[in-house]
């Protein structure tokens, strides 16, 4: 067993300076901001979602998502109304500031692949679960096996972790109205 010397510790400072470092992320996964850094998997990006689901025969859920507001999640970030309610907050570029990617990212805070981008706003993950192990042919086939590799299957609740009272210009949530308007269902499926 290695001796237990004094260098073996973390510095004094360290005490002071890693939780409050760890603040933040602490404070943004509290009730009505998404939990994402809890995620085992990483976040891949629309990317690796598109190729196998953009065929008009069976719902093209890329296009459906590409043409949705969730798609410019983040660019509305860069609007003149987002910089008021930054201001309005006391943060600086919304487009950097913790408290709005919260909800305008996808998975901020967890892992990404190198195919993740903050620029698609709230992607396929947001609500489908982060996908580097489930976004292959054999287990998407496979409902169970896409599951127990991270797939969620998104209902009422997902929505709630962002359309909720913590966003700044929330005016309420209708689940039956504001789904009909982001649907994507395969028509082939009963
Ligand atoms: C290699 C091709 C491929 C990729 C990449 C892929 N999928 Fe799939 N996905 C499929 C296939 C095949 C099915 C099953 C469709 C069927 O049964 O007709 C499926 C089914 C699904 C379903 C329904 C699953 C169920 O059991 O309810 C969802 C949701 C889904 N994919 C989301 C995603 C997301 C999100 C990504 C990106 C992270 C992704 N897919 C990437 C091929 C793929
Ligand atoms: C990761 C956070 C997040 C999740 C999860 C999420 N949304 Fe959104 N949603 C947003 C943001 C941010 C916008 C605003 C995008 C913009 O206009 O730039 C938005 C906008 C929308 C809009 C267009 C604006 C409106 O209010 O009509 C609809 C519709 C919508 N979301 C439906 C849903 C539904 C249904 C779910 C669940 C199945 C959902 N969203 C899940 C973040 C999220
Ligand atoms: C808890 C999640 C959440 C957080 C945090 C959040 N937003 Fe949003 N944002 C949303 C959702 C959901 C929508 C669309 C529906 C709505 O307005 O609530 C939205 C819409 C917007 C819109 C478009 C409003 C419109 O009427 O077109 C702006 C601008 C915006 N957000 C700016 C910000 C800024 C700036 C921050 C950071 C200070 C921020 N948001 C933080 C979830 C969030
Ligand atoms: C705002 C949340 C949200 C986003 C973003 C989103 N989905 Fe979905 N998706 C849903 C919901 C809700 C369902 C319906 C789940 C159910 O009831 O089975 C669904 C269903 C699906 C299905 C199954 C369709 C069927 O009828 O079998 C596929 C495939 C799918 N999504 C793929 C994608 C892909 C690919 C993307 C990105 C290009 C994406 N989704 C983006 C919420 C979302």
């Amino acid at each position: 067993m290695a001796e237990y010397t004094k260098n073996n510790r973390l510095p004094a400072w360290s005490l002071v300076l890693i939780p409050l470092l760890l603040l933040p992320i602490v404070a943004l996964t509290g009730a009505g901001y998404p939990d994402t850094t809890s995620a085992d998997h990483a976040f891949v990006g629309v990317d690796g979602c598109k190729m196998c689901h953009r065929s008009a025969a069976k719902g093209n859920q890329f296009g459906q998502w590409e043409g949705s507001r969730h798609a410019k999640a983040f660019e509305t970030l860069s609007s003149d109304a987002a910089k008021a309610i930054a201001t309005e907050k006391g943060l600086g570029n919304p487009q950097e500031a913790a408290e709005c990617l919260a909800c305008h990212t996808t998975g901020p805070g967890g892992e990404h692949a190198a195919t993740w981008k903050a620029e698609e706003g709230v992607g396929c993950e947001a609500c489908h679960g982060a996908g580097a192990d489930y976004n292959k042919f054999p287990i998407m086939r496979d409902h169970e096996q896409s599951v127990a590799n991270g797939m969620l299957v998104p209902n009422e609740e997902t929505c709630l972790k962002c359309h909720n009272d913590n966003s700044p210009t929330f005016k309420g949530f209708d689940f039956e109205e504001k789904h009909a308007k982001i649907a994507h269902p395969d028509p082939t499926k009963g």
